[in-house]
Protein backbone atom coordinates (compact mmCIF):
# COMPACT_ATOMS: atom_id res chain seq x y z
CA UNK A 1 0.00 0.00 0.00
CA UNK A 2 1.64 3.45 -1.37
CA UNK A 3 0.25 7.07 -0.36
CA UNK A 4 1.33 10.05 -1.65
CA UNK A 5 1.50 12.67 0.88
CA UNK A 6 1.38 16.40 -0.16
CA UNK A 7 1.63 19.35 2.11
CA UNK A 8 1.61 23.24 0.96
CA UNK A 9 0.06 25.07 4.16
CA UNK A 10 2.61 27.71 4.36
CA UNK A 11 5.78 28.25 3.00
CA UNK A 12 7.05 24.92 2.63
CA UNK A 13 6.30 22.88 -0.66
CA UNK A 14 6.39 19.18 0.66
CA UNK A 15 5.69 15.77 -1.03
CA UNK A 16 6.76 12.43 0.55
CA UNK A 17 5.62 8.88 -0.60
CA UNK A 18 5.13 6.05 1.99
CA UNK A 19 4.36 2.53 2.48
CA UNK A 20 2.42 0.24 4.73
CA UNK A 21 3.63 -3.00 5.10
CA UNK A 22 2.05 -5.91 5.78
CA UNK A 23 2.15 -5.93 9.24
CA UNK A 24 0.87 -2.18 9.39
CA UNK A 25 4.12 -0.66 9.70
CA UNK A 26 4.12 2.53 8.07
CA UNK A 27 7.57 3.77 6.38
CA UNK A 28 8.97 7.10 4.30
CA UNK A 29 10.55 5.88 1.22
CA UNK A 30 11.18 9.33 0.14
CA UNK A 31 10.44 12.72 0.76
CA UNK A 32 11.68 16.32 -0.21
CA UNK A 33 10.71 19.84 1.27
CA UNK A 34 11.56 23.23 -0.48
CA UNK A 35 11.65 25.68 1.98
CA UNK A 36 10.55 29.65 0.27
CA UNK A 37 12.44 31.57 2.99
CA UNK A 38 14.72 33.16 0.77
CA UNK A 39 11.68 34.24 -0.94
CA UNK A 40 10.17 36.14 1.69
CA UNK A 41 12.91 37.65 3.55
CA UNK A 42 12.71 40.43 1.74
CA UNK A 43 9.30 40.86 2.86
CA UNK A 44 10.18 39.63 6.72
CA UNK A 45 7.78 37.45 6.41
CA UNK A 46 5.47 34.82 4.81
CA UNK A 47 3.72 36.96 1.46
CA UNK A 48 0.76 34.65 1.10
CA UNK A 49 0.29 35.09 -2.40
CA UNK A 50 4.11 34.69 -3.34
CA UNK A 51 3.69 31.51 -1.37
CA UNK A 52 0.86 29.94 -3.57
CA UNK A 53 2.63 30.99 -6.61
CA UNK A 54 5.96 28.90 -5.32
CA UNK A 55 3.42 25.80 -4.25
CA UNK A 56 2.55 26.19 -7.80
CA UNK A 57 6.04 26.02 -9.25
CA UNK A 58 7.40 23.33 -6.96
CA UNK A 59 4.83 20.77 -6.85
CA UNK A 60 4.58 19.45 -9.91
CA UNK A 61 8.91 19.32 -9.81
CA UNK A 62 8.81 17.97 -6.76
CA UNK A 63 6.54 15.26 -7.05
CA UNK A 64 8.34 13.77 -9.46
CA UNK A 65 11.18 13.75 -8.00
CA UNK A 66 10.00 11.97 -5.16
CA UNK A 67 8.61 9.43 -7.33
CA UNK A 68 11.26 8.76 -9.14
CA UNK A 69 13.87 8.34 -5.72
CA UNK A 70 11.03 5.88 -4.44
CA UNK A 71 11.27 4.48 -7.87
CA UNK A 72 7.60 4.51 -7.89
CA UNK A 73 5.24 5.89 -10.76
CA UNK A 74 1.70 7.41 -10.17
CA UNK A 75 0.28 4.29 -11.37
CA UNK A 76 1.87 2.37 -7.88
CA UNK A 77 -0.04 4.72 -5.85
CA UNK A 78 -2.98 3.62 -3.46
CA UNK A 79 -3.69 6.97 -1.68
CA UNK A 80 -2.92 10.45 -1.67
CA UNK A 81 -3.39 12.42 1.33
CA UNK A 82 -2.88 16.12 1.20
CA UNK A 83 -3.04 18.87 4.20
CA UNK A 84 -6.99 20.12 4.08
CA UNK A 85 -6.07 23.49 6.92
CA UNK A 86 -5.63 25.03 9.14
CA UNK A 87 -2.78 27.10 6.81
CA UNK A 88 -3.74 29.96 4.52
CA UNK A 89 -6.35 29.38 2.50
CA UNK A 90 -4.49 30.34 -1.46
CA UNK A 91 -1.54 27.84 -0.40
CA UNK A 92 -3.80 25.28 0.59
CA UNK A 93 -5.98 25.59 -2.72
CA UNK A 94 -2.76 24.72 -4.59
CA UNK A 95 -2.17 21.22 -2.57
CA UNK A 96 -5.48 20.35 -2.35
CA UNK A 97 -6.46 21.36 -6.30
CA UNK A 98 -3.26 20.11 -7.38
CA UNK A 99 -4.03 16.29 -5.60
CA UNK A 100 -7.78 16.21 -6.69
CA UNK A 101 -5.97 16.67 -10.57
CA UNK A 102 -4.24 13.65 -10.07
CA UNK A 103 -6.59 11.63 -8.01
CA UNK A 104 -9.25 12.55 -10.60
CA UNK A 105 -6.66 11.75 -13.59
CA UNK A 106 -5.62 8.49 -12.03
CA UNK A 107 -8.49 7.08 -9.76
CA UNK A 108 -6.94 7.35 -6.94
CA UNK A 109 -8.65 7.69 -3.67
CA UNK A 110 -8.33 11.15 -1.64
CA UNK A 111 -7.86 12.33 1.48
CA UNK A 112 -7.86 15.52 3.69
CA UNK A 113 -5.79 15.65 6.54
CA UNK A 114 -5.32 18.40 9.76
CA UNK A 115 -1.86 19.63 9.71
CA UNK A 116 -2.17 19.86 13.39
CA UNK A 117 -3.07 16.78 14.07
CA UNK A 118 -0.58 15.38 11.44
CA UNK A 119 2.34 17.49 13.77
CA UNK A 120 1.04 15.58 17.01
CA UNK A 121 1.52 12.65 15.59
CA UNK A 122 4.79 12.85 14.04
CA UNK A 123 6.45 12.14 17.14
CA UNK A 124 5.17 8.90 16.81
CA UNK A 125 6.23 8.86 13.07
CA UNK A 126 9.86 8.32 14.63
CA UNK A 127 8.97 6.88 17.69
CA UNK A 128 6.52 3.93 17.41
CA UNK A 129 6.53 3.13 20.58
CA UNK A 130 4.82 5.93 22.05
CA UNK A 131 1.57 4.82 23.17
CA UNK A 132 -2.08 6.52 24.00
CA UNK A 133 -2.83 8.36 26.38
CA UNK A 134 -0.25 11.20 25.63
CA UNK A 135 -0.41 15.13 25.87
CA UNK A 136 0.81 16.69 22.76
CA UNK A 137 2.76 19.97 22.84
CA UNK A 138 2.39 21.31 19.65
CA UNK A 139 4.51 24.58 19.15
CA UNK A 140 5.45 26.24 15.60
CA UNK A 141 5.02 29.49 13.81
CA UNK A 142 1.39 29.75 13.45
CA UNK A 143 -0.20 27.60 16.37
CA UNK A 144 0.71 26.68 20.41
CA UNK A 145 -1.24 24.22 22.14
CA UNK A 146 -1.38 21.27 24.80
CA UNK A 147 -3.99 18.47 24.08
CA UNK A 148 -4.79 15.70 25.86
CA UNK A 149 -4.50 12.66 23.39
CA UNK A 150 -6.94 9.37 24.48
CA UNK A 151 -6.83 7.67 20.83
CA UNK A 152 -6.81 8.92 17.12
CA UNK A 153 -9.52 11.32 17.06
CA UNK A 154 -10.38 11.46 20.25
CA UNK A 155 -8.36 15.05 21.66
CA UNK A 156 -9.39 17.50 23.99
CA UNK A 157 -7.69 20.81 24.29
CA UNK A 158 -6.09 22.05 27.61
CA UNK A 159 -4.92 25.28 26.60
CA UNK A 160 -3.76 27.00 23.32
CA UNK A 161 -2.97 30.79 22.39
CA UNK A 162 -4.94 34.07 22.64
CA UNK A 163 -3.00 35.76 20.10
CA UNK A 164 0.34 35.20 19.25
CA UNK A 165 2.09 32.10 18.45
CA UNK A 166 5.36 30.40 20.56
CA UNK A 167 7.59 30.69 16.68
CA UNK A 168 5.75 33.46 16.01
CA UNK A 169 6.71 35.22 19.02
CA UNK A 170 10.43 34.18 18.56
CA UNK A 171 10.34 35.64 14.67
CA UNK A 172 8.54 38.83 15.83
CA UNK A 173 11.26 39.35 18.49
CA UNK A 174 14.42 38.42 15.91
CA UNK A 175 12.99 41.05 13.67
CA UNK A 176 12.81 43.77 16.16
CA UNK A 177 16.45 42.70 16.98
CA UNK A 178 17.59 42.83 13.31
CA UNK A 179 17.96 39.53 13.13
CA UNK A 180 16.79 38.43 9.21
CA UNK A 181 13.38 36.30 8.76
CA UNK A 182 12.87 33.67 9.93
CA UNK A 183 14.85 34.17 12.80
CA UNK A 184 13.61 32.17 15.54
CA UNK A 185 15.88 29.74 15.09
CA UNK A 186 18.86 32.58 14.70
CA UNK A 187 17.64 33.87 17.89
CA UNK A 188 17.89 30.93 19.69
CA UNK A 189 21.58 30.21 18.51
CA UNK A 190 22.47 33.54 19.77
CA UNK A 191 20.80 32.99 22.85
CA UNK A 192 22.24 29.75 23.16
CA UNK A 193 26.25 31.42 23.08
CA UNK A 194 25.43 32.80 26.34
CA UNK A 195 24.75 31.16 30.12
CA UNK A 196 22.84 34.43 31.72
CA UNK A 197 21.54 37.81 30.58
CA UNK A 198 21.40 41.35 32.50
CA UNK A 199 17.92 41.57 30.81
CA UNK A 200 14.76 40.32 32.23
CA UNK A 201 11.51 40.07 30.82
CA UNK A 202 8.34 39.70 32.61
CA UNK A 203 6.89 35.94 32.88
CA UNK A 204 4.62 35.66 30.36
CA UNK A 205 0.93 35.28 31.79
CA UNK A 206 1.56 32.04 33.75
CA UNK A 207 -1.46 32.58 35.57
CA UNK A 208 -3.80 32.90 32.96
CA UNK A 209 -6.07 30.48 31.45
CA UNK A 210 -4.31 30.63 27.39
CA UNK A 211 -0.54 31.66 26.20
CA UNK A 212 -0.46 35.15 25.04
CA UNK A 213 3.08 36.69 23.73
CA UNK A 214 2.19 39.69 22.16
CA UNK A 215 2.71 41.51 25.69
CA UNK A 216 6.17 40.40 25.25
CA UNK A 217 6.63 41.96 21.69
CA UNK A 218 6.37 45.28 23.83
CA UNK A 219 8.58 44.81 26.22
CA UNK A 220 10.99 43.43 24.14
CA UNK A 221 10.60 46.36 21.96
CA UNK A 222 10.94 49.11 24.84
CA UNK A 223 13.99 47.01 26.35
CA UNK A 224 15.70 47.79 22.21
CA UNK A 225 14.94 51.41 22.26
CA UNK A 226 16.73 51.93 25.26
CA UNK A 227 19.70 49.73 24.48
CA UNK A 228 20.14 50.47 20.71
CA UNK A 229 23.32 51.57 20.82
CA UNK A 230 24.81 48.69 23.06
CA UNK A 231 23.24 46.28 21.12
CA UNK A 232 25.00 47.82 17.95
CA UNK A 233 28.67 47.99 19.72
CA UNK A 234 28.74 44.43 21.49
CA UNK A 235 27.58 40.91 19.96
CA UNK A 236 27.56 40.04 23.70
CA UNK A 237 25.01 42.24 25.02
CA UNK A 238 22.70 41.09 21.69
CA UNK A 239 23.04 37.30 22.81
CA UNK A 240 21.97 38.47 26.61
CA UNK A 241 18.41 40.00 25.13
CA UNK A 242 18.47 36.55 23.17
CA UNK A 243 18.66 34.65 25.68
CA UNK A 244 16.50 36.76 28.25
CA UNK A 245 13.50 36.44 24.86
CA UNK A 246 14.03 32.43 24.74
CA UNK A 247 13.95 32.05 28.64
CA UNK A 248 10.63 33.95 28.63
CA UNK A 249 8.92 32.26 26.02
CA UNK A 250 9.94 29.00 27.42
CA UNK A 251 9.16 29.32 30.91
CA UNK A 252 5.57 30.01 29.78
CA UNK A 253 5.24 26.96 27.74
CA UNK A 254 6.84 24.58 30.29
CA UNK A 255 5.05 26.49 33.02
CA UNK A 256 2.20 25.26 31.34
CA UNK A 257 2.83 22.15 30.12
CA UNK A 258 4.19 21.43 34.04
CA UNK A 259 0.59 22.12 35.09
CA UNK A 260 -1.17 20.31 32.27
CA UNK A 261 0.97 17.17 33.91
CA UNK A 262 -0.41 17.79 37.17
CA UNK A 263 -3.67 18.07 36.23
CA UNK A 264 -3.86 14.97 34.03
CA UNK A 265 -1.66 12.52 35.44
CA UNK A 266 -0.03 11.71 31.86
CA UNK A 267 3.35 11.00 31.91
CA UNK A 268 3.75 10.31 27.87
CA UNK A 269 4.44 13.61 25.94
CA UNK A 270 4.62 14.34 22.55
CA UNK A 271 6.09 17.44 21.14
CA UNK A 272 5.79 18.52 17.66
CA UNK A 273 6.06 21.76 15.49
CA UNK A 274 9.28 23.95 14.33
CA UNK A 275 9.87 25.74 17.86
CA UNK A 276 10.44 21.83 18.95
CA UNK A 277 13.74 21.98 17.36
CA UNK A 278 14.92 24.60 20.10
CA UNK A 279 17.41 23.38 22.82
CA UNK A 280 16.33 25.34 25.74
CA UNK A 281 12.57 24.41 25.42
CA UNK A 282 13.85 20.42 25.28
CA UNK A 283 16.60 20.84 28.28
CA UNK A 284 13.64 22.46 30.21
CA UNK A 285 10.93 19.69 29.28
CA UNK A 286 13.43 17.25 30.54
CA UNK A 287 13.57 18.63 33.88
CA UNK A 288 9.97 17.73 34.29
CA UNK A 289 9.29 14.70 36.50
CA UNK A 290 7.93 11.85 35.23
CA UNK A 291 6.86 13.06 32.14
CA UNK A 292 8.81 11.22 28.77
CA UNK A 293 8.86 13.45 25.56
CA UNK A 294 9.31 11.95 22.39
CA UNK A 295 9.96 14.07 19.64
CA UNK A 296 10.00 13.56 15.41
CA UNK A 297 13.47 13.74 13.83
CA UNK A 298 14.61 17.37 13.17
CA UNK A 299 13.50 16.59 9.39
CA UNK A 300 10.29 16.11 10.54
CA UNK A 301 10.13 18.90 13.65
CA UNK A 302 9.02 21.29 11.12
CA UNK A 303 6.52 21.42 7.97
CA UNK A 304 6.63 18.44 6.05
CA UNK A 305 4.49 15.78 3.78
CA UNK A 306 5.90 12.48 5.92
CA UNK A 307 3.62 13.28 8.76
CA UNK A 308 0.83 13.89 6.48
CA UNK A 309 1.50 10.40 5.04
CA UNK A 310 1.79 8.92 8.14
CA UNK A 311 -1.44 10.25 9.67
CA UNK A 312 -3.64 9.13 6.52
CA UNK A 313 -1.82 5.64 7.18
CA UNK A 314 -2.72 5.07 11.09
CA UNK A 315 -6.11 6.00 10.22
CA UNK A 316 -6.25 3.56 7.20
CA UNK A 317 -5.00 1.37 9.64
CA UNK A 318 -7.03 1.36 12.40
CA UNK A 319 -10.20 1.62 9.73
CA UNK A 320 -11.24 5.43 10.44
CA UNK A 321 -10.67 6.12 7.09
CA UNK A 322 -13.48 8.19 5.13
CA UNK A 323 -12.37 9.24 1.42
CA UNK A 324 -13.16 11.87 -0.27
CA UNK A 325 -16.01 11.14 -2.83
CA UNK A 326 -17.54 13.97 -5.42
CA UNK A 327 -14.23 15.58 -5.80
CA UNK A 328 -15.74 18.61 -6.42
CA UNK A 329 -18.40 18.95 -3.69
CA UNK A 330 -16.03 17.52 -0.81
CA UNK A 331 -12.34 18.01 0.70
CA UNK A 332 -12.69 22.15 0.00
CA UNK A 333 -10.23 24.40 2.18
CA UNK A 334 -10.22 24.44 5.75
CA UNK A 335 -7.97 27.47 6.57
CA UNK A 336 -9.32 27.76 9.88
CA UNK A 337 -9.55 23.78 11.65
CA UNK A 338 -9.67 23.36 15.40
CA UNK A 339 -7.91 19.77 15.63
CA UNK A 340 -10.18 19.46 18.82
CA UNK A 341 -13.11 19.18 15.64
CA UNK A 342 -11.26 16.81 13.78
CA UNK A 343 -13.75 13.64 13.40
O1 LIG B 1 6.09 24.09 12.31
P1 LIG B 1 6.78 25.12 11.50
O2 LIG B 1 7.81 24.68 10.50
O3 LIG B 1 5.80 25.97 10.65
C1 LIG B 1 4.52 26.28 11.02
O4 LIG B 1 3.60 25.45 10.81
O5 LIG B 1 4.38 27.39 11.58
O6 LIG B 1 7.42 26.17 12.54
C2 LIG B 1 8.16 27.27 12.12
C3 LIG B 1 8.46 28.13 13.33
C4 LIG B 1 9.05 29.47 12.96
O7 LIG B 1 8.36 30.47 13.67
C5 LIG B 1 10.50 29.36 13.41
O8 LIG B 1 11.09 30.57 13.77
C6 LIG B 1 10.38 28.46 14.62
O9 LIG B 1 9.41 27.49 14.21
N1 LIG B 1 11.65 27.79 14.97
C7 LIG B 1 12.30 27.97 16.14
C8 LIG B 1 13.47 27.16 16.09
N2 LIG B 1 13.48 26.52 14.88
C9 LIG B 1 12.35 26.90 14.21
N3 LIG B 1 12.01 28.73 17.21
C10 LIG B 1 12.84 28.67 18.26
N4 LIG B 1 13.98 27.93 18.30
C11 LIG B 1 14.32 27.17 17.24
N5 LIG B 1 15.44 26.43 17.28
ZN1 LIG C 1 3.27 23.34 10.93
Amino acid sequence: MYCLAIETSCDETAVAVLRAGKAGEIAVLSEEISSQADVHELYGGVVPELASREHLTNLPLITDQVLNSAKLKLADIDMIAVTRGPGLKGCLLMGINFAKGLARARSIQLIGVNHIEAHIFSAMLDNPELTFPFLALVVSGGHTEILQIDALSDYHLITRTLDDAAGEAFDKAANLLGIAYPGGAKLAALADQVTESRFSLPKVMREAEGFSFSGLKTAIALLIDKNRALIEQDHQVLCELCHAVQNSIVDAIVFKLQRAVSETGICNLSVSGGVSANKELKKCISRIRGLKAYYPSPLHCTDNAAMIGHLAMMKQRNGSLRFAGNLDQELLVKARWPVEEVQ
